[in-house]
């Protein structure tokens, strides 16, 4: 299977009803890569390894080498699917140097096929420097992880005129700048739905809308990794229970001796 290319992801607007709409997921290992690839359009390496690989607070510690060290091993387990590394707090925002220089290290060091940063107007800049000089950029609008301390939480975006203007205007402006696509995430539906009309390129919802153009949710928490998680997851299996359970019953087999059996171990040869 050929790996899907940036231009055939761009390509795939829908109206909104018809036409299939992208699957994304986020994958930080080999092993999710390679599970996960058959199925999906894009992988991303997203920057919410920070909580959920690394067990921190907030995106805003996550740094440019954790991402390029997960984003290598994401390219090695996937052969079908275009591979996004998130750009992390800090690696992009000062200039369009800045963001390049950080973005040049993930394509060189991971082999992966585009970027993504979260912002809206003040991003549109650096989204066309980068565009025009080789590196594709997703963009990532609306409940913006990495701007927590601005928005005082992981708030839903657009209850309010002020916030529901700023997710149009911030979407238009990173289209305008030549985004392949733009993550529009923890966004009421009608603003969500409005958002995705005003851009020529995909969005992908994230508590948005099923009339988004694509979908993502954090794997672990579609998986069903852990008990509290956002109101826009839908849980497809409850991994949790599963893994421990098996822990559950490998701990007790060592403890009666009944595990290694027979089967499990070497004995000279006759
Ligand atoms: O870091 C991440 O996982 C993301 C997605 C949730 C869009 O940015
Ligand atoms: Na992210």
């Amino acid at each position: 299977m050929k790996r899907l290319t940036v231009p055939a992801i761009r390509s795939r607007k829908t109206d909104g009803k018809t036409g299939e709409p992208l699957v994304m997921l986020t994958a930080y290992t080999v092993r999710a890569a390679q599970l996960l690839d058959p199925h999906c359009d894009m992988l991303l390496v997203g920057d919410s390894l920070g909580q959920v690989v690394y067990g921190l607070d907030s995106t805003i510690p996550v740094s440019l080498d954790m991402m390029i060290a997960h984003g290598a091993a994401v390219v090695r387990g996937s052969y079908h699917s275009v591979v996004i590394v998130d750009l992390p707090f800090g690696s992009y925002e000062e200039s369009p140097e800045h963001a390049i220089r950080s973005a040049t290290r993930v394509m060189k060091e991971t082999g992966a096929a585009a970027v993504k940063m979260e912002g809206g107007e003040a991003m549109a800049g650096t989204v066309a420097f980068l565009t025009a000089r080789g590196i594709p950029v997703m963009g990532h609008v609306g409940l913006t992880p990495q701007a927590v301390n601005i928005l005082g939480g992981h708030k839903v975006q657009g209850r309010d005129d002020a916030t529901a203007a700023k997710v149009i205007a911030d979407a238009k402006a990173i289209d305008q700048a030549g985004a392949f696509a733009i993550v529009i995430e923890g966004v009421i539906e009608p603003i969500a739905i409005e958002a995705t009309r005003a851009v020529s390129c995909p969005t992908i919802g994230i508590g948005g809308s099923a009339q988004c153009d694509g979908q993502v949710l954090v794997t672990e928490d579609m998986l069903g990794m852990f008990d509290r998680v956002p109101r826009f997851v839908k849980k497809f299996d409850d991994l949790a229970t599963n893994i421990s359970n098996a822990v559950e019953t490998y701990a007790a087999d060592v403890r009666s001796r009944s595990f290694p059996e027979e089967a499990q171990t070497y004995q000279p040869k006759k």
